[in-house]
């Protein structure tokens, strides 16, 4: 498995670390510090370079602080930058509303819905309108910051 994340030619991933896990872990100890995943599925969209993306915070007390919304936008910010993918879809369960929300507020429309799936087609198409910057760009600064607000935050507690 772990060979075939290394080596899978279609396929990224990234893991996701809590900052104040990892800020206030023991030196480099990544592990602890894993809440979830953010993948991208490269896939062919009438020539254009597109991928299939999939995002899972999957510790329940890290959901709901932002860790996923900052997950995927760096990963677009990433894909589209560094990879030239212009255009994304992805597939979310007709009764998770808080992830059709999510990809909603950061310009995913909906596409179709499969009855048979239970799920809705959601897709970006970058090369059609005007980007955003704050979907093309990853802040070190805005990460700095939240770094140091988690450090302080536990060092209150
Ligand atoms: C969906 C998921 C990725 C969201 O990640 P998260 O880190 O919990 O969400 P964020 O903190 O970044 O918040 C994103 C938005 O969802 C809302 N939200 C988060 N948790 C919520 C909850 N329990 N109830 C209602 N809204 C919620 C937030 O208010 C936020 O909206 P806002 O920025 O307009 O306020 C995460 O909850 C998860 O992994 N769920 C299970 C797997 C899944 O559904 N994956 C998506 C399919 S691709």
């Amino acid at each position: 498995m772990q060979a075939s994340w290394h080596q899978d030619a279609d396929k990224l991933t990234f893991i996701i670390l809590s900052e104040k896990a990892y800020a206030n872990g023991p030196a480099s100890d990544v592990v602890s510090s894993m809440i979830g995943d953010v993948n991208v599925f490269l896939i062919n969209h009438n020539d254009q370079k597109a991928a299939e993306v999939e995002v899972m915070i999957a510790e329940p007390e890290a959901r709901g602080k932002g860790y996923g919304r900052e997950a995927i936008r760096m990963m677009l910010a990433y894909a589209y930058r560094e990879l030239g993918l212009t255009y994304f879809v992805v597939k979310i369960g007709l009764a998770n509303t808080t992830s059709a929300r999510l990809f909603k507020s950061l310009l995913f429309v909906q596409e179709s819905v499969s009855e048979a799936f239970q799920e809705v087609t959601m897709v970006m198409d970058m090369s059609t309108s005007t980007v955003p910057r704050n979907l093309t760009t990853y802040s070190q600064r805005s990460l700095k910051e939240r770094l140091a607000k988690d450090t302080l935050a536990a060092e209150n507690e």
